[in-house]
């Protein structure tokens, strides 16, 4: 993908007395005390921001935070307790800027952190004005928000169109990479995991990507509705049986190009759903009319991981079952073990992706962890994200 670096920017001594405006992805969560919960977009962040100072930029940074109303401010919108934790992070203080977009005063070798950027009137809707008043503000505009490349928005986009200069931070660069590692140019077999509760959900990223990969495995609710297409019982397991026909059409496809959808043949059942349910393991033929299928079988996890063990690139999005509950975890485990054992790129997102990769402690074993949400999975529709296509307009 042709963009500008901002560390190529950098290097070249090019932002050194720069008005640097950074876009950052710092919509973490809060719990209900008010403080931060998980912190790893921050952190995230801090790279680009860091290396703004260096090259001694002065610098601005801002960020969405929850969906707040535009023009009309309330003190929960406000990232002064983001700034609080970038300061721990940097070392440094961050003041915090209201009020910022007719004017912002930072000196070199200084940050800024710019009050939430969805407060301001058109921001959401992607305002030429106010996009215009923002790239006035710098003369390098640097999008590192991954999280938030899905939005074409003020500060992901529009601004972009106006600045002097638009480049991708060092956050958004290396999605950019890890994405195109795996899915353009990737060493093969190529497999996918998609799990979770609906196909519904996931549907064009399983017919998107059942045109490129050579195992799309499918887990969660989505399996139950793949089983169900493949004629097993399910019982009174999550599924949906309106959209069978798309499961099928998605095995066809994968089985016209000598792919596969691996269908479970053992799974893990209970009469209800919880954490306490008598966990029983049967064949995928013999799950009764009232059984609810909450893991794939061990049998199942076993063949799964032979093939992710022996894949070129993994790309993983979703649990396998109900993994929270530790009787229903096996499957979820035994593919996260899997991938974090392959000698396969493995590139991860989605939020309960990412608690399974905490949970089974493998951080260090996964080729690239995406900070992204909607984003990462726009990107495995096949989707060009609004805000790399500006930049690589920009690149031109
Ligand atoms: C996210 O949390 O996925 C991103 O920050 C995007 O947030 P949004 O869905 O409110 O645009």
């Amino acid at each position: 993908m042709q963009i500008i670096r901002f560390a190529d920017l950098c290097a070249q001594g090019q932002a050194r007395g720069k008005r640097v405006f950074i876009r950052a992805d710092l919509n973490v969560p809060f719990d209900d005390h008010g403080h931060i919960s998980e912190d790893t977009r921050i952190r995230a962040s801090v790279p680009a921001i860091q290396m703004a100072l260096d090259a001694g930029a002065a610098v601005m940074v801002t960020s969405h935070l929850g969906r707040p109303t535009e023009g009309a401010f309330k003190p929960e919108d406000s990232l002064a307790p983001v700034a609080k934790r970038l300061a721990e992070l940097l070392g440094r203080q961050v003041p915090l800027v209201a009020h910022w977009v007719g004017g912002v005063s930072v000196a070199p070798g200084q940050v800024v952190m710019l009050e939430n950027c969805r407060v301001n009137l058109g921001e959401k809707k992607n305002s030429e004005s106010l996009a215009k008043q923002m790239a006035a503000l710098c003369d390098i505009y640097v999008n590192d928000a991954f999280g938030t490349a899905h939005r074409a928005e003020g500060t992901t986009h529009g601004i972009a169109q106006f600045a002097a200069i638009a480049c991708a931070g060092p956050l958004l660069s290396a999605e950019i990479d890890a994405i195109t590692q795996a899915l353009a140019a990737p060493k093969r077999p190529l497999a996918a995991i998609v799990a979770g509760s609906k196909v519904s959900t996931k549907l064009t990223i399983l017919q998107a990507l059942s045109r490129n990969v050579d195992q799309l495995i499918v887990g969660g609710g989505i399996a139950n509705t793949f089983m169900l297409a493949a004629g097993l019982n399910i019982g009174k397991s999550l599924a949906e049986p309106d959209l069978i026909g798309e499961a099928k059409a998605v095995i066809e496809a994968m089985k016209a190009r000598g792919a596969e959808v691996p269908i479970p043949t053992d799974v893990v059942c209970a009469k209800t759903f919880s954490s306490d349910a008598v966990a029983t393991v049967k064949k995928a033929t013999e799950v009764a009319d009232d059984d609810l299928i909450l893991d794939i079988g061990p049998d199942t996890a076993a063949r799964l991981a032979t093939q992710l063990k022996a894949a070129g690139t993994i790309v993983w999005n979703g649990p396998m079952g109900v993994f929270e509950f530790d009787a229903f975890e096996n499957g979820t485990k035994v593919v996260a073990h899997a991938i974090a054992d392959s000698s396969a790129f493995s590139i991860a997102g989605g939020g309960d992706t990412l608690a399974a990769i905490a949970k089974y402690g493998i951080e260090s074993k996964i080729g690239y962890i995406s900070t992204g949400g909607g984003a990462f999975l726009e990107v495995l529709e096949g989707k060009t994200l609004p805000a790399f296509e500006i930049l690589m307009k920009r690149a031109a």
